[in-house]
């Protein structure tokens, strides 16, 4: 395997000072790259994910065409709850549906916790892929979602503002609650320790739904999950955890040893290093829906943005998923905003 070189975001990830920011897109693999879509008219979503021809050629476009410092493994957080015996389909605009979710103490005798290389193989297979493919031009990101967000389509079984029934499941089964949390913990250990093991440079943990829980609910149901998956992968490589809206705990999350954390536009990236310390990189944080503006006021405010940061323990990134209709050329007036900035 070459070495790396650009390496930008490893080394904001260790807390080194470098040239520039590094930047990349959360989603930045999509729909709104036409190569994308071409190939989403092909073949189904998960044949996508589990094709790793397909996979690869998907994770590398927007390296080629939008010129970001960093590569993220095309899949889902999704493949998970496959993996532990669930079905999940992805219908055209309605977004992910699991037909048959967990709602009591018999449907928890359909979850198992798998030997992920027989049921994700094609995830390692595919990072192995994307490595000799990208030639050391940028790294790669893992990925798993993390044992909170997981849950909430287990139990949900489907899309939702609020995930109240997967809450409810918490609040009155917590036994089982736990028992489920605890299985995808265990699952997602073994599988973000392959992802590494097969070339994945650093890993990001997605609980897109931890902000749905109050500060002590997101303590006891999300983070005490992410604590123990950080601990047993951190050796490994360095660990993102990106708990949107969880602004509230970002100094907990900073002591579990994660190198970098995720914030979403709804805190300024003063208070999140108020509350997150001096010694994890901070990565986001600009509103995805800015990058419908008109170019120069997208410029403008990435400007703001990466003075507010300042120059070291920075990573650009969105607050959230690139959304499907920004214009290819506003993504890419973003990074290369980012990658023209100089600090004063
Ligand atoms: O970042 C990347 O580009 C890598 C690929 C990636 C996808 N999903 C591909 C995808 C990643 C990192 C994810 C993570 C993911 N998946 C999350 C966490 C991040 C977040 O946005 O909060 C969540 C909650 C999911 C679950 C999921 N998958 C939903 C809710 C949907 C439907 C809504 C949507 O955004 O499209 C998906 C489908 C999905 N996953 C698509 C892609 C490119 C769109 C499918 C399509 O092409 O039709």
């Amino acid at each position: 395997m070459s070495a790396l070189k650009n390496d930008l975001l490893l080394r904001t990830l260790r807390g080194e000072k470098i040239e520039r920011t590094p930047v990349w897109m959360m989603r930045q693999a999509g729909r709104y790259l036409p190569e994308y879509r071409v190939l989403r008219e092909k073949y189904g979503f998960f044949e996508r994910c589990q094709t790793p021809e397909l996979a690869c050629e998907i994770t590398i476009q927007p390296v080629d065409i939008i010129g970001v410092d960093a590569a993220i493994l095309f899949s889902d957080i999704l493949v998970v709850p496959q993996a532990m015996g669930l079905e999940v389909q992805l219908i055209e605009s309605r977004g992910p549906v699991l037909p048959d979710p967990i709602k009591t103490h018999r449907d928890m005798q359909r979850v198992r916790v798998p030997d992920v290389h027989e049921t994700l193989g094609y995830v390692f297979d595919a990072i192995k892929l994307i490595k000799q493919e990208l030639n050391g031009r940028v790294p790669l990101i893992g990925f798993a979602g993390a044992p909170w967000t997981i849950l909430c389509y287990m139990v949900q079984g489907k899309g939702s503002k609020t995930f109240d029934e997967a809450k409810a499941f918490c609040y009155t089964q917590p036994f089982l609650a736990h028992q489920l949390l605890q299985m995808i913990t265990d699952t997602t250990i073994a599988y973000l320790k392959q992802q590494i093991k097969a070339g994945a440079d650093t890993v990001q943990l997605f609980d897109s739904w931890g902000g749905l829980l109050s500060k002590d609910d997101f303590e006891n149901i999300s983070l005490k999950y992410i604590k123990q998956i950080v601990a047993a992968v951190k050796d490994d490589a360095p660990v993102i955890i990106f708990a949107k809206g969880a602004w509230y705990s970002l100094k907990e999350m900073a002591d579990t040893g994660a190198a970098g954390l995720g914030i979403d536009w709804c805190i300024t990236p003063q208070m999140a290093r108020q509350f997150a310390g001096n010694h994890v990189a901070l990565q986001g944080n600009f509103d995805p829906a800015k990058l419908l503006s008109p170019i120069p006021e997208i410029k403008k405010e990435v400007k703001q943005m990466l003075a507010a940061f300042g120059n070291k323990n920075h990573i650009a990134n969105l607050g959230h998923g690139i959304l499907p209709n920004v214009p290819v050329d506003h993504a890419k007036a973003f990074v290369d905003t980012v990658k023209e900035f100089q600090h004063s």
